[in-house]
């Protein structure tokens, strides 16, 4: 059997092959420590000029980053190595050399790395964030399976719009017209009532011309649907599903998230019940008007700009202090390596604060602003969740910015009873459902209140034909979550090919 980083541990005291690349190396008097990676993880090798033959010596002195080879060795316990183990080397093997990487340790600008993602997919921290999604993909699987959800394939070219006009993909499809799905709940729909419980898992597509932290043009949607479910029901599903998902990335990746220095102390926090609120508590809540805990969310934000204008006057302190000390002769090299390093993170952090300084206000603004019935924007909804520690289900939307399908609320025909999911710390909705409206003459009138062409919408119309029963369902994105989950400023890392607006390569 083949012997794989990640398995190390119950190889401990034998010697192994590890097949894999150099991720970095330095030498010592006689010895290279080479950070090698299999792909399962990263492990420390030790190749001791004592320990193997000259020619192997000097290929292992020789290795560059990312070139490929093979290693075998004692596996040693040794608590100071990431992950506990060492590899004493025996013999060494190269298989091809890897001649300028160009993703070198050094910082490197996201557009670069973004040209290059085809070779930053093997960087730690994009390593780290493939596995957590992969985390939640399994977790995702096993909450529907083990609820007796069926997975079903929705299709990707589409005859009808599902979520507006005017974010669609048109394709030619055989001389007509296709577009690539936007999302396959009305398919979904159908699928319900032959299984009752199901569950779509693929890709969709949006053409958002804006670049935004957000909106990829091609991202992973799952949308479970439920016959004999209402809203509540729905919202109660929701919720079990995200902090199951959560839950289960906590017990599954603590070392990615390390890896990534995620704050696992708010991610703890986020599996705690979800507050529910109607998305008139939402617009009170947004203009300060309202308190949650006797806190206010204007007040809230006025005093995170305080505390943020703080930090960066600090942080410029210490950068300057760090920089006249480094400037100073007769420091070690790595005593000035270790403040380089610092005063790069300070001024990091200070870009990212200074961004945010510069938002508060216009954030602030925006909600003061803010016209009753309207859609909540990325900024609104990072006002409201900054009084959260968990996500928020906010219900309840004017029938207005929701989509034709929702179902109006029979007590106040102002509502459509939907539900949005809002992340905390700024990520905003990550999922979007509801139940479905059933009353076929309204859901006619809204097909030709959204101006769309009936004749792509008569199957679907079947389905309030022929034993109509009340239904609900919701998608969750799967980007925006892996974002939150990792604490990512942006979707684009968390995928491992990002098709947005401006990015088709590689
Ligand atoms: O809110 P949306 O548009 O809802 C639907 O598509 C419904 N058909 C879902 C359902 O009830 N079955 O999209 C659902 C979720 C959003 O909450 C968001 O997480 C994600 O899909 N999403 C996007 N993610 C990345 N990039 C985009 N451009 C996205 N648009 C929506
Ligand atoms: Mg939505």
């Amino acid at each position: 059997m083949k012997t794989y980083i990640q398995n190390i541990a119950q190889h401990e005291g034998q010697v192994v092959t590890l097949e894999g690349w150099v991720s970095n190396k330095r030498t010592g008097k006689g010895l290279v420590f080479i950070v090698f990676r299999d792909g399962t993880g990263f492990l420390q090798c030790v190749v001791s000029e004592s320990e193997v033959t000259p020619e192997e010596f000097q290929v292992s002195d020789k290795l560059s980053q990312e070139s490929s080879l093979a290693l075998t060795g004692k596996v040693v316990k040794d608590d100071r190595q990431e992950g506990g183990y060492e590899l004493q080397v025996s013999n060494v093997t190269l298989y091809a050399i890897s001649e300028e990487y160009p993703i070198t340790p050094k910082e490197h600008g996201v557009d670069f790395l973004m040209d290059n993602r085809h070779l930053w997919l093997r960087s730690r921290r994009q390593w780290a964030i493939m596995r957590i999604r992969n985390a939640i993909i399994m977790a995702i699987h096993e909450f529907f399976q083990s609820r007796g959800f069926i997975q079903m394939d929705a299709p990707i070219f589409t005859g009808n719009a599902c979520e507006g006009t005017s974010t669609l993909f048109e394709t030619d499809f055989y001389g007509d017209p296709a577009y690539l799905s936007q999302s396959g709940q009305l398919y979904g729909e159908s699928m319900a009532f032959a299984h009752n419980l199901i569950y779509t898992f693929g890709p969709t597509f949006r053409a958002e011309k804006s670049k935004t932290r957000r909106h990829l043009s091609e991202f992973w949607m799952i949308e479970p649907e439920m016959a004999f479910y209402d809203l509540d029901m729905d919202m109660d599903l929701i919720e079990a599903f995200l902090r199951f998902v959560l839950e289960k990335v906590l017990e599954k990746c603590p070392k990615e998230l390390a890896m990534i220095e995620r704050d696992i102390e708010k991610l703890q926090k986020a599996t705690q019940p979800f507050t529910r609120i109607t998305y008139e508590e939402a617009i009170q809540i947004l203009k300060g008007k309202k308190t949650v805990n006797g806190k206010n969310a204007i007040e809230v934000l006025e005093n995170d700009l305080k505390e943020i204008q703080a930090t960066i006057v600090a942080n410029k302190k210490e950068i300057e202090e760090r920089d006249v000390a480094v400037a100073k002769l007769g420091m070690k090299k790595g005593e000035i390596n270790f403040n380089v390093t610092k005063i790069g993170k300070l001024k990091a952090e200070n870009k990212t604060l200074e961004e945010k300084a510069e938002n508060i206000p216009t954030w602030i603004k925006s909600a003061e602003n803010f016209v009753d019935g309207n859609d909540l924007g990325g900024s609104d909804e990072t006002v409201i969740t900054r009084l959260f520690d968990t996500p928020i289900m906010v219900y309840n939307w004017p029938h207005k910015v929701k989509a034709f399908y929702m179902k109006r609320d029979e007590k106040d025909a102002r509502w459509a009873k939907g539900v949005d999911v809002l992340a905390p710390e700024g990520y905003g909705e990550i999922v979007g459902g509801g139940e479905r409206e059933t009353n076929l003459e309204l859901l006619v009138e809204k097909i030709k209140e959204h101006e769309l062409p009936m004749e792509a919408f008569e199957w679907y119309l079947d389905l309030r034909r022929y034993g109509s029963v009340k239904h609900a369902g919701f998608g969750l994105g799967l980007e925006r979550l892996v974002a939150y989950t990792c604490g990512l400023p942006h979707v684009r890392e968390t995928v491992p090919f990002p098709r947005m607006y401006g990015r088709l390569l590689p």
